[in-house]
């Protein structure tokens, strides 16, 4: 039998497919739906300090290639979402809970982190694409000096691994190798890619925040890159996501310099069971290629 278990910090993510943040995560029970259909993983919805109540709609559209969302991280705040986290620990005690968190500074980010880990959340992926408190929209990420504070207040802090989550970017591993070096265990690349669309009939924005995040196969090329390029950079694991609808997207990640997966908006075009298909289309074609460890194939696209 084919070997796609995978390690990550003590933990097996078997699949290595993990569910990404922010479809179908706001509930114990949507979470555990989606790992009974095949996730070896799951992370939450990003979770901020206080409730959320996200962008005006329309705040998603279809395109031909993805679909291009303007959520504005609606979500409960960290008070009421704790239930979630810790009923969904009682519940699926083998698989690994990450609970992705988000704040403009880093005194929040710590106060997020810490009560997400207290209720079972088993690693922290920091969503380092939100904007900061003091950057007219910039994101997190596009301020080292910000991004680094916040990567080592919360390790300092709180002892489970933690994730940074990139947005694309020409330097995403430059800003890999300030997150491996600020306390990072691992990177996730990557996070939607800025776009808009415009409806022409109205001759306006079709979003109702105008801008929002494209994901889905078009941004596969995007993620690609990105974690070609981190792999090159950093030496603690790179988790891929971007565009991963198959097998054959999952491997290629791999080959990239992936040691996980996160599949998002291919739910909704393979259905909530795409953890289970893409698990079966993987190990199809690493038998094919009498490959029978998906570790040993990590980064081989280097060469
Ligand atoms: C509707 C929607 C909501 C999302 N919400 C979040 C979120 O709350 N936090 C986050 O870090 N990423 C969020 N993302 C980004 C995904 O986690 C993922 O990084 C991105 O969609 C690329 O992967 P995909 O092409 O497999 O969807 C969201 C994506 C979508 C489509």
């Amino acid at each position: 039998m084919t070997r796609l278990k995978t390690e990550l910090f003590d933990l097996d993510f078997d699949p290595p497919l993990i569910l990404a943040s922010g479809i179908l995560d706001q509930t114990a029970g949507s979470m555990e739906n989606l790992i009974e259909k095949g996730m070896g993983g799951v992370v939450t919805k990003s979770i901020g300090k206080e409730p959320r109540g996200g962008h005006p709609n329309p705040t998603v559209v279809e395109l031909e290639t993805g679909l291009l969302n303007a959520m504005g991280l609606p979500n409960p705040g960290i008070e009421d979402f704790t239930e979630e986290v810790s009923e969904l620990k009682d519940r699926s005690e083998n698989v690994p809970i990450i609970g992705s968190i988000f704040a403009s500074n880093a005194e929040d980010f710590v106060y997020i982190a810490e009560k997400m880990v207290k209720n079972g959340a088993d690693v922290i992926e920091l969503n380092l694409s939100c904007p900061h408190a003091e950057g007219y929209g910039a994101s997190i990420a596009s301020d080292d000096r910000v991004m680094g504070e916040i990567l080592e207040e919360v390790s300092d802090t709180i002892h489970e691994p933690i994730l940074a989550k990139l947005p694309p970017s020409t330097e995403i591993d430059e800003k890999a190798v300030l997150a491996e070096n600020s306390g990072a265990d691992g990177v996730v690349c990557i996070n939607t890619v800025k776009g808009m669309a415009i409806n022409l009939e109205t001759q306006m924005p079709i979003l109702g925040n105008e801008v929002g995040g494209y994901s889905g196969p078009g941004v596969k090329p995007i993620g690609l890159r990105c974690v070609y390029e981190v792999y090159k950079a950093v030496d603690i694991p790179v988790i891929g996501c971007g565009g991963i609808t198959t097998g054959r997207d999952a491997l290629e990640y791999v080959l990239a310099g992936a040691s996980a997966l996160q599949i998002g908006t291919a739910i909704k075009y393979r259905g909530k069971d795409a953890g289970e298909k893409i698990t079966e289309e993987m190990r199809t074609l690493l038998n094919e290629e009498e490959i029978s460890d998906l570790n040993t194939i990590v980064g081989d696209a280097h060469g």
